[in-house]
């Protein structure tokens, strides 16, 4: 175990270790202390409507069943069958009342109470207590908004409690009208060479990097947002506490590509997206965001969520998912579903310009030399203050870093803390 992470962010000055991007003993201790404690992203709730439903994802490196059960009820469990380790359920998504394990065939109960094992008799002498090798459970299990998490640690605080002041920012997103999201199709995966974390503090806060790295998307017509070269965009970045952070754009700023039906569905349901979120909705327009650790979601131009999967320190891979308000046309629904697809996915114009530079970031704490100098995210420092109506403290411009800052000193916080008493 790496000690003292602490030491490699320096939040105060704004200066990062690269190794943070490499190191193998840091990925290991993430996986023990980010990712097994912390609460991760499972699916939508949409996804697994009727009993028998699951969902198959990951936090971390560990494999997650989501399973409605045939009562109705919701759980989670590792994928991992309780014989050998084998992994039980091998399908993205489908509806199950059991699995078999394809191994010796011990099965499970979409309840996750193992009901049948071959050879109990022959093999077992009749000893065998099947009620004790049942899937292991999460150890907490809730969603917001549809939008369902989980996590290993019996410790961790409630799903409420982990997201603060997060909740109301998720709903900017996802609870904008009556009856709030749902997916559209599958979900978009594919691998990054880079760290997991560059692309969490990109959509967690990185407004600075829109007019510049996607200076061709933009001339090409795909934005709608054109700031003038080396100028910010209003707006302002928001740290929304516990690591999670936000970009917004000002209150009434366009924010979508600049599709005419698109355009009018936004403004005519404005009404009832300021009326559901209130008054903070008419100071801000959140639009990206992270929710700590690897959680991320857009709303401009394209509407997706994601889970940023550690696959190795040098390794990422992206589940996105494209979701609209459940109560929009049609019509509505298509063309943002291929919007999406245009803009941020594996093809998207805007994803591609992203994942060459996290590439290319990933690498720079790799070589020796490179490690001895510190990154720089200083920018905005001093210029960000806590404001009442936001519930949060944020920059003056949308040019900052506050937002790296925070997930950073966060990130590095959770990695030495021995228990939730000194994360809080
Ligand atoms: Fe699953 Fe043996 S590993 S039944
Ligand atoms: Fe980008």
């Amino acid at each position: 175990m790496v000690s003292e992470v602490a030491k490699l962010v320096d939040a105060h000055s704004g200066m990062l270790n690269p190794s943070i991007y490499n190191d193998k003993d840091i990925y290991r201790q993430e996986q023990e202390n980010v990712f097994a404690r912390c609460w991760g992203f499972l699916c939508h709730e949409s996804q697994i409507l009727e009993p028998g439903d699951f969902f198959t994802n990951y936090i971390g490196e560990d494999p997650v069943l989501v399973w409605r059960d045939s009562k109705g009820e919701v759980n989670a469990f590792l994928n991992v069958c309780r014989h050998r380790g084998n992994r039980l359920c091998r399908a993205d998504l489908g509806n199950a009342a059991s699995f078999n394990c394809a191994y010796h065939g011990w099965s499970y109960a979409n309840d996750g109470r193992l009901i049948a094992v071959p050879g109990l008799q022959e093999g077992y002498y009749g000893e065998f207590d099947s009620s004790k090798w049942g899937l292991m459970p999460v150890a907490q299990l809730d969603n917001h908004k549809g939008l369902y998490f989980a996590t290993f640690d019996p410790q961790a605080p409630s799903l409420q409690e982990y997201l603060g002041e997060m909740a109301w920012y998720l709903d900017a997103f996802f609870d904008r009208r009556e009856g709030g999201v749902e997916v559209v199709g599958g979900v978009l995966k594919w691998e990054i060479p880079c760290n997991w974390k560059l692309p969490a503090e990109n959509f967690g806060g990185d407004a600075y990097h829109g007019f510049w790295s996607h200076q061709s998307a933009i001339r090409a017509g795909f934005s709608n947002s054109r700031p003038l070269r080396g100028a910010a965009a209003p707006g302002t970045l928001i740290s929304a506490g516990k690591g999670h952070g936000i970009i917004a754009a000002a209150a009434g700023q366009v924010t979508d590509l600049a599709i005419a039906d698109v355009l009018a569905y936004e403004e005519g349901i404005l009404p009832e997206v300021e009326s559901r979120l209130g008054d903070r909705r008419k100071q801000v327009k959140p639009i990206v965001g992270t929710v700590f650790p690897n959680f991320s979601m857009i709303i401009s131009s394209s509407r997706s969520f994601r889970v940023w999967h550690p696959k190795g320190p040098g390794k990422t891979e992206v589940w996105s998912w494209i979701y609209v308000d459940k109560a929009a046309p049609p019509e509505i629904k298509e063309t943002l579903r291929v919007t999406a697809l245009r803009t941020f996915g594996p093809a998207g114009t805007f994803e591609q310009d992203d994942m060459d530079n996290w590439e290319q970031c990933s690498r720079s704490g790799q070589g020796v030399v490179s490690r001895r100098y510190p990154l720089n995210m200083e920018m905005g420092l001093g210029h960000e203050s806590y404001q009442d109506g936001l519930g949060a403290w944020a920059s003056e411009s949308r040019f900052s870093e506050i937002n790296h800052r925070n997930f950073y000193n966060h990130w590095a916080k959770v990695m030495d803390a021995r228990s939730w008493d000194e994360i809080q």
